[in-house]
């Protein structure tokens, strides 16, 4: 499974990538907003900190031909570019069209929210369904299996559009992991609390507690 970082800062992006853990970014509208009013700008230095693909979404939902001209330009802004378009009749009908008339086009479509939904996407040849699970969780206040089902009808009907999961919690991580989700996103602040754990820290506090009582400062000799 692939990790990415949904973030439109730079300075998150770098240090994810510091950390060794991130394969790309997604970004959407809303974060875009966040890094100021040079939208340009803005997605020139998420690409320059990007270790990989960028996602980036097209503005609209329903104006098909609005959809259209802006996915060109994202692609040739970049070839990292992965175009995001909306969920619903326009973006489907809008990739569809886009695939044929500009082979190579790298195409996602997002905030998919159902089982019916992604099947759409697949159909539609997308190269990645972004599944919005963790914000439903959220919204829902419960947990939402997508990711398996949408797994199996891909394996049945030899769609190869890959399943992005929009994660949350490190729990929920997991279980997205487990159902084969080739992607998954997180904002900062919930992919620093991937590395951590309560009993890690209380573990990790009880060995430096016995090592200190003896040993002080010292640690093993550094070369
Ligand atoms: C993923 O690609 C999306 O950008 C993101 O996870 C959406 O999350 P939100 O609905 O919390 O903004």
């Amino acid at each position: 499974m692939q990790l990415f970082i949904d973030s439109s800062n730079p300075k998150e992006i770098l240090q994810a990538r510091e950390w060794g853990i991130i394969d790309g970014v997604t970004t959407n509208p809303t974060l875009i907003s966040k890094g100021g009013n040079d939208m340009q700008e803005t997605l020139r230095r998420v690409l320059e900190a990007s270790p990989g693909p960028v996602f980036c979404q097209v503005i609209g939902w329903r104006d098909r031909e609005r959809l259209k001209s802006q996915a060109r330009w994202l692609h040739r802004f970049s070839e990292r570019i992965i175009v995001k378009l909306p969920m619903g009749a326009a973006g489907i009908q809008a990739l569809i069209e886009l695939k044929k008339e500009i082979p190579g086009i790298r195409l996602a479509v997002t905030a998919v929210a159902s089982v019916a939904q992604a099947y759409l996407c697949g159909k539609a040849g997308a190269e990645v369904v972004a599944i919005f699970n963790g914000p439903l969780e959220l919204e829902l206040d419960q947990e939402v299996n997508l990711i398996a089902p949408v797994k199996q009808i891909f394996r049945n009907y030899g769609f190869p559009t890959r399943v992005l999961s929009a994660g949350r919690y490190p729990g929920s991580f997991g279980k997205y992991a487990v159902a084969g989700t080739d992607i998954c996103t997180m904002r900062f602040e919930f992919l620093k609390l991937l590395f951590e754990h309560a009993f890690t820290d209380k573990r990790m506090n009880g060995f430096l507690a016995d090592w200190k009582s003896v040993f002080g400062e010292q640690v093993w000799p550094e070369t």
